[in-house]
């Protein structure tokens, strides 16, 4: 089990790696030492794969426990369903003294990590991601929040977790469709670190598509201690942080109109190829290195597919995201491996085209 620490201003925490470690879940715990009264929000997927598993681990641990399953997809990620976790820590006498465990993907971290910011002025958080997605970007960093109405996670809070635990085990359940999400922030990561992790990544495409233990437990590795070293220097977002959002301003708007079919990291695998396109057509990004960067998440277009999509209207929620509070949309674009430029701002035709060139690529 490899153990990475991330460090903020607030709180250092330890990221645990490995393969099979569910069951250190108790020895880390008692090392961190969080408090016992457990409140599990559980992916209810995961909870009908893995029952025996938390049931062993909660047996031994707990004062006191309460699994509150939750049904994760972008649509419950709401006030309803913030509102009935909150109401469970009421009724079941939860106090200060409670630790919120998330168990499931980025949905039910985020939901189960703003829950536990806000419950009796933030109680201890644990994130146990089990999507690789949620493994390698979303359990790290402190990101938590709600959607409301069209605009994603407009409605949250920056709160670190005590603890993180991958079990990289748990990945082997995961349905194509959810291995491809986490494609898209592993490619995201690609073109943020170096070129010799992007060659990697490339290279490596296939084996990480059906979880080769040889090299996927190394990337999630690497991702989460970029992350960590990106948060560490800032956490709140206001300068170097906004580079994680690669491709992230063109996948909300293309996640929301839509309707969720597309799922948030197959639209950052769009987003990504949309944000090379606008990189390209502002001249940040040369030509002689655009084939190879757009071949990237091109390499995963057969794995996505849009029937259609109204430019007008991705273009619209753009705005309303918020990142874009004075209308102006800013983006992170490319102009290398490892040098990317925050806040840039377009025109809007360059901008429609941009969208409609990146998508065109996806439409089956
Ligand atoms: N997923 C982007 C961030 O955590 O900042």
């Amino acid at each position: 089990m490899k153990k990475n620490e991330i460090k903020t201003s607030g709180k250092n925490y330890p990221v645990y790696i490995g393969a099979n470690i569910f069951d250190s879940l108790e020895k880390v715990i008692n090392t961190k030492k969080v408090y016992r009264n457990l409140f599990l929000v559980v992916d209810k997927k995961f909870q009908s794969l893995h029952r025996q598993d938390i049931t062993r681990f909660t047996l031994n641990y707990s004062n006191k426990i309460y699994l509150h399953e939750y049904e994760a997809c972008e649509a419950n990620k709401n006030f309803e369903s913030l509102l009935r976790i909150l109401n469970d820590l009421i009724t079941k006498n939860y106090g200060r003294d409670t630790t919120v465990i998330a168990i499931g993907g980025g949905i039910t971290g985020d939901i189960a990590g703003f829950a536990s910011s806000i419950y009796s002025r933030g109680v201890q958080f644990v994130q146990i991601p089990t999507t690789l997605l949620s493994a390698v970007d979303s359990s790290v960093g402190g990101k938590t929040g709600i959607n409301f109405e069209e605009t994603k996670n407009i409605i949250g809070s920056f709160y670190q977790p005590d603890i993180v635990l991958i079990d990289t085990e748990f990945l082997k359940t995961l349905p194509d469709e959810e291995i491809i999400c986490g494609m898209g922030e592993i490619i995201k990561y690609a073109f943020l670190t170096d070129i010799k992790f992007f060659i990697t990544i490339k290279n490596n495409l296939t084996k990480l598509l059906r979880l080769d233990s040889s090299i996927t437990t190394k990337i999630v590795e690497a991702c989460v201690n970029f992350k960590g070293d990106v948060v560490s220097r800032d956490e709140k977002e206001s300068g170097l942080r906004k580079i994680l959002n690669f491709g992230h301003t063109f996948a909300h708007g293309i996640e929301i109109e839509q309707n969720f079919k597309v799922k948030h990291g197959q639209a950052v695998i769009i987003g990504l190829a949309c944000a090379i396109e606008l990189s390209k057509k502002i001249g940040l990004l040369e030509k002689s290195l655009y084939n190879d960067f757009i071949s990237l998440p091109l390499a995963l277009k057969d794995k996505i597919a849009i029937s259609g999509f109204d430019v007008e209207h991705i273009y619209e929620i753009m705005k309303r995201d918020k990142k874009g509070r004075d209308q102006k949309i800013k983006f992170v674009l490319l102009k290398d491996v490892g040098s990317l430029f925050v806040d840039v701002e377009a025109e809007e035709n360059d901008i429609l085209h941009s969208i409609r060139q990146g998508i065109s690529y996806f439409i089956k």
